[in-house]
């Protein structure tokens, strides 16, 4: 499978390409980013790090240029986890945003589908357990400019699901990823968040290796739901996972 991540450098993009270079089933990794994304740390030996190519691209807005196209050319499948999270959403204003969060998505998977293997691809969204796709339904617990965030991440969610749902788009498929607090070595559980998604029928928590592991799995088998919780994520990751390989199993053992 030829895997294409964006957000590669970010906490969850390095553990979807650790985890990706250990697994046989995926045989090319492009990483889709401003600048180069490195092989991470704890890869493991017998991950083929020769899989791993970074491809750069400058105007997320634009059609991609021909030379980045064929880069991406006869992917399979694309793990999307390029944004501006909300817990560094504070200060940004809402235009850029926009920009990041919306139109560079829905812009890469426009591009991305078109080169893919014989129009075959299958696109994991990932946007979190807050995004609210209904804007008419009132969003506890969050100031303004994070209820507008948070609107604005469901509505991308219904767009890249009504863009495979279009027929024209018929050999694209669209999972959406709404992962909670995600914690893993350097990112520890944030106090706060099981009072704050008290609502939600939601684990709070999802550990950084069962989040990967279940999209690189998804990509590889098939998509189980058109959205993936928490709790759906987490049995996929500790069904498919060795406990070895946990990003943290070092540190929890030692
Ligand atoms: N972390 C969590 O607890 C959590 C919880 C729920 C949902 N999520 C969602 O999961 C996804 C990944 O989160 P994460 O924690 O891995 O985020 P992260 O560590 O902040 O990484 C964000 C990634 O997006 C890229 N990016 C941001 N702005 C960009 C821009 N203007 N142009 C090009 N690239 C840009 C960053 O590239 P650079 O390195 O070049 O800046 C980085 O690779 C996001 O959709 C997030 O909302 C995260």
């Amino acid at each position: 499978m030829k895997l294409i991540v964006t957000g590669a450098t970010g906490f969850v993009g390095t553990e979807v390409i650790r985890l990706a270079l250990r697994n046989k089933a995926v045989t090319s990794i492009i990483a889709l980013a401003r600048r180069p994304v490195q092989v991470p740390q704890g890869v493991g030996a017998d991950a083929d790090v020769s899989k791993l190519h970074t491809v750069i691209l400058e105007d997320w807005l634009s059609p991609y240029p021909a030379e980045v196209k064929e880069k991406l050319a006869g992917a399979d499948a694309c793990i999307w986890l390029l944004a501006i999270t909300p817990s560094k959403s504070k200060g940004v204003d809402f235009e850029e945003l926009t920009r990041v969060c919306h139109d560079y998505t829905m812009n890469g998977l426009r591009e991305i589908a078109s080169v893919a293997n014989n129009g075959k691809l299958r696109f994991v969204y990932t946007s979190g357990v807050g995004g609210e796709r209904d804007p008419t339904q009132k969003i506890p617990k969050v100031d303004e400019h994070m209820a507008r965030l948070l609107y604005l991440r469901g509505r991308t969610e219904v767009e890249v699901l009504d863009f495979a749902a279009d027929a024209v788009n018929a050999g694209v498929h669209v999972e959406v990823t709404k992962p909670s607090g995600i914690y893993g070595a350097g990112h520890p559980k944030i106090p706060g968040l099981p009072k704050l998604l008290s609502h939600m029928p939601h684990d709070p928590y999802i550990h950084v290796s069962d989040i990967a592991a279940a999209m690189i799995d998804e990509c590889i088998n098939g998509f189980t739901k058109e959205t993936l919780w928490p709790q759906d994520m987490t049995k996929i990751g500790q069904r498919v996972l060795k406990k070895e390989d946990y990003a943290d199993y070092e540190e929890s053992t030692t």
